[in-house]
């Protein structure tokens, strides 16, 4: 019988279907995440690590679990493991594709109408009593049908967005690091910019001062990748001097942001929770994947969603 570290409580059955598998599962109860020792201790006698996007995994946590056979990240991103040390370890990794695309670009897509519409400004306004009356130039937002999207990185959601954006007689432009438009002239024709790429050293901070400036002043940014794509000091000035002109945002660097961080206190911003992948159907999805690569790599079996460094 194994031992099986799942960090967090998942939806769905799939941790049911774990211990139905004879293995002995070892579940984090608590909503925050273990920290670092509490990791390290619950992760030392254990054979399979079902993990998230919380829990850093590299090469001085993987030498403290000697047994340990796979890593299944439960999501699609990976930034938080090192791929590369767990190679050298002959350790897999897992990860979810797929099952959370259409629910990560539905919301890309709900945060660039509600940043284009003003959304959470105009429902505060309503809420807070100050709405009264109907003008013909109160709340004037962006156009959406008929503009142009840039989305930079061609994956799975990139792509799901991109079909979102068709039905909107959108015209769309993609950046990818080998192929399709040029980022500089990608963000310079753009009337909203949607990241859909990994974190990576390549892509960390691929959004900067400079890049931003290269934007249209009417321009709204979209990042439901990862926040650290961002240049966030560098977003800020943007958001609060009109270099840009609104961000929607469901990751960001920190994440959490701080209540009285200046990025929350520009009046054109709009951030979420890292909430692409809440529903309840898309996480028993995940669930279930992360599964089968525990399952896969217990039983000494190539991963059913491997990812390589
Ligand atoms: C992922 O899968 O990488 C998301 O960010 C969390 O669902």
């Amino acid at each position: 019988m194994a031992r099986v570290f799942v960090t967090r409580r998942l939806p769905g059955d799939a941790l049911g279907r774990l211990a139905a598998s004879g293995h002995e599962t070892d579940v984090w109860e608590r909503r925050e995440p273990p920290p670092r020792e509490q990791l390290v201790a619950r992760a030392r006698e254990t054979d399979a690590l079902l993990c998230m996007l919380t829990d850093p995994i590299d090469g001085p946590l993987l030498d403290a679990c000697p047994r340990l056979r796979v890593v299944a990240n439960y999501g699609v991103g990976v930034d938080n493991i090192d791929l590369a040390a767990a190679a050298e370890r002959g350790v897999p990794v897992g990860n979810t594709p797929d099952v959370l695309t259409d629910a990560s670009a539905d919301l890309a897509f709900a945060l660039l109408l509600a940043a284009a519409r003003r959304l959470p400004q105009t429902a505060e306004d309503v809420r807070s009593g100050r709405w009264g009356t109907w003008e013909p130039d109160g709340f004037l937002g962006h156009d959406v049908t008929g503009t142009t999207l840039g989305i930079v990185g061609a994956g799975r959601i990139g792509e799901a967005v991109a079909r979102r954006a068709r039905g909107f007689d959108m015209t769309v432009l993609t950046a990818t690091s080998r192929a399709g438009t040029p980022l500089p002239e990608l963000l310079e024709r753009s009337d909203f910019v949607s990241l859909h790429l990994p974190l990576t050293p390549a892509t960390r901070h691929l959004i900067d001062a400079a890049a931003l400036r290269r934007m249209k002043r009417t321009a709204i940014l979209v990042n439901t990748a990862r926040g650290p794509i961002v240049d966030t000091d560098a977003l800020t000035r943007a958001l609060h001097d009109g270099t840009i002109a609104g961000a929607a945002l469901d990751v960001t660097d920190p994440e959490p942001l701080p209540p009285s961080h200046p990025l929350l206190a520009a009046p054109n911003v709009l951030v979420v929770p890292h909430i692409g992948s809440a529903t309840p159907r898309t996480r028993a999805r995940m669930a279930d994947l992360a599964v089968d690569n525990v399952l896969a790599g217990l039983a000494g079996e190539p991963l059913p969603h491997p990812v390589s460094a």
